[in-house]
């Protein structure tokens, strides 16, 4: 199965920074690459950077999107409209919107479902509190989240969707799940989204692993079977430390 990198920018980036990374990217030999490369700028940024970015064998996506397709909702960003902003992809309950924002598990599922109708693709975020997992509730909470997004949503296949489990405690903080604990919890993932949906569909979807992946720690995590690429926040926000995860990825067979 053919890996995916995804660089989550975040609240960082400016117009003349983008550009210089995407160019920086191709020099390095983004287009290259063995897995799939998605960057999730601000949504500011999106427009600017999809001719370099392309340019660069990367695609673009919105770093979270709105669940309706127009009206009276300041501050928010359509499906359609991240289309016509040049974005293929979207991220859906990534832990900051999920814990710094507030989102629930039925906004996250809303999320997922519209962008997913509207024709592009989603990367849905999972994952366990520090205090959910001293608690023993790792695998309730993550099983929650994944059927809540899941359970009778028809538009959703293995081509459109990725999973992203991030441990929250790991994200921006150097601390990483071990390669042998991630890999029990996407085998788990793996198993209830076979439940839900098939087999078949479980087998042939990419779960990433998120939280503190490093160039030096990306090889250990990206070499385990059961992950299927990674999510990267700040290692994603240099050309170089970005690179460094994609060479990484094992090349397959
Ligand atoms: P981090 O962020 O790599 O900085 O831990 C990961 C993420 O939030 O997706």
């Amino acid at each position: 199965m053919k890996q995916i990198i995804g660089g989550n920018w975040k609240m960082n980036g400016s117009r003349l920074a983008s550009l210089e990374f995407l160019r920086e990217m191709k020099r390095l030999g983004s287009e290259y690459a063995s897995s799939d490369i998605v960057l999730f700028p601000p949504f500011t940024l999106l427009p600017l950077m999809t001719d370099a970015a392309a340019d660069a064998g990367i695609e673009t996506g919105g770093q979270d999107v709105f669940w309706l397709e127009k009206g009276a909702f300041t501050g928010e960003i359509s499906p359609a409209m991240l289309v016509d902003a040049g974005a293929s992809w979207f991220i859906a309950g990534h832990s900051e919107r999920r814990h710094v924002i507030g989102e629930t598990d039925e906004i996250v599922r809303r999320k997922l479902e519209t962008g997913l109708e509207t024709g592009l693709r989603g990367i849905l975020c999972v994952g366990e509190l520090i205090e959910e997992r001293e608690a023993g509730k790792t695998e309730e909470v993550v099983r929650r989240q994944v059927q809540s997004a899941l359970e009778g949503l028809d538009c959703v296949s293995p081509e459109n969707f990725v999973i992203a489990y991030e441990p929250v405690w790991a994200i921006g903080t150097g601390l990483t799940a071990t390669p042998d604990e991630a890999d029990r919890m996407h085998s788990l993932i793996r198993e209830w989204v076979a439940a839900i949906k098939s087999n078949d569909f479980a087998d042939n979807t990419r779960i990433q692993y998120g939280g503190s992946v490093k160039p030096d720690n990306a090889a250990e995590i990206l070499s385990r079977p059961s992950i299927n690429g990674a999510l990267v926040g700040g290692a994603s926000l240099k050309p170089e430390s970005f690179m460094d995860i994609i060479k990484a990825v094992p090349l397959q067979e």
